[in-house]
């Protein structure tokens, strides 16, 4: 099982980094690479097994009672739908209710909304993201989210992307936790203050996503040695935010911990899997952060949830490729997500 203990020695660790690093600036570089070695290794100690990660989502997993009302088990935003993409908000705002959200809502553009509408009865959909009052639209539902999924769809629009940045602040003034994709990370390498300090984000950038965001936050080109070391220098330079690096092993950090995730997924790449992810992860991060530390083992809420719907996303991607092989596309990802949960999270 997962310890205090571990968390304390990671700690402990980071201080000791701190402290090599420190020795570092005095002596150049040529420590530099005992230096990686000694982050890895004492990164190897902190991270337990996948099994023992899978138990601390399963403790935030909320339990299925009569009891509760409507909206109780969270109430999900998704910004983001054009006129060019309508596919992966709604597979975010899907994915999200079939993991357990109540209610699913998609803010889109105008033109985007009857197009989402006409893919599923079940979600919720604004036309407002390109309308003159777009922030206050959304704004006026913010009261009623657990969480918002941010990006997926939304395309690089100026009057979008300044929409999109208002809506961010306004959900960070409100302390709504939100999860960052696709083009909404864009927006991010353009303006990482935006985001920088606000420990109720989580960033999931892919490869190219994951370089943009490093070159613009550290302005480092990306050291493919040591991707762990790597995605724990992002977070730590955006202030601790978590930061998922999606890839062959997901690497989860929140600043302090590094977790990574091998579930078994499947060789398909198709578009949409990354909309899976946020998704579910906006249901899980409202959860872990309900739950709270107690029931994470005093881990970082955002982690454990980052985990969760990192190795939810590989599952689905396992299950539906034993079906559909190479014709498996994200639609057939999505219909595993209530079997892919249960063999996970309900065992
Ligand atoms: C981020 O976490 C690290 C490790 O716990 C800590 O040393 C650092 O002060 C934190 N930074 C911020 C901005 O909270």
């Amino acid at each position: 099982m997962a310890t205090r203990t571990g968390a304390w020695a990671a700690v402990a660790g980071a201080a000791v980094v701190a402290v090599l690093s420190a020795a570092l600036a005095l002596y150049g570089s040529p420590l530099d690479a005992v230096l990686k070695r000694a982050f890895s290794l004492h990164n190897a100690h902190s991270v337990r097994g996948m099994e023992d990660a899978l138990q601390l989502v399963r403790n935030v997993v909320p339990p299925l009672t009569a009891k509760k009302h409507k909206g109780q088990d969270g109430r999900v935003g998704v910004v983001g739908g054009c006129r060019e993409y309508t596919g992966a908000p709604y597979f975010a705002a899907i994915s999200a209710l079939k993991v357990g959200a109540d209610l699913s809502h998609v803010f889109c553009t105008q033109e985007a909304a009857p197009v989402i509408k006409a893919y599923s009865p079940e979600l919720i959909v604004h036309p407002v993201l390109d309308s003159p009052d777009a922030v206050h639209d959304v704004e006026k539902w913010l009261p009623r989210l657990h969480a918002l999924v941010v990006g997926p769809g939304l395309g690089r629009d100026d009057v979008l992307l300044s929409n999109v940045k208002d809506i961010l602040e306004a959900s960070k003034a409100r302390g709504i936790p939100v999860v960052i994709d696709a083009d909404g990370l864009w927006l991010i390498a353009q303006q990482p203050a935006l985001i920088r300090g606000y420990q109720k984000a989580v960033l999931t950038p892919n490869h190219v996503e994951f370089s943009r965001l490093s070159e613009a936050v550290l302005g480092d080109p990306l050291d493919g040695q040591d991707r762990r070391g790597a995605v724990l220098r992002l977070s730590q330079a955006l202030g601790n935010v978590t930061v998922v690096q999606k890839g062959e092993r997901d690497v989860i950090s929140d600043g302090e911990q590094v977790l990574e995730c091998s579930q078994e997924g499947s060789g398909r790449r198709c578009g949409g899997q990354g909309d899976l992810l946020s998704g579910s992860l906006g249901v899980l991060v409202h959860w872990a952060l309900q739950a709270g530390p107690e029931r994470t083992d005093g881990f970082s809420p955002l982690l454990v949830a980052a985990f969760g719907a990192c190795a939810l996303t590989r599952q689905c991607s396992h299950q539906a490729f034993q079906k559909h092989g190479r014709s498996t596309t994200t639609t057939d990802m999505i219909a595993e997500v209530g079997p892919a949960f249960s063999r996970l999270f309900e065992t």
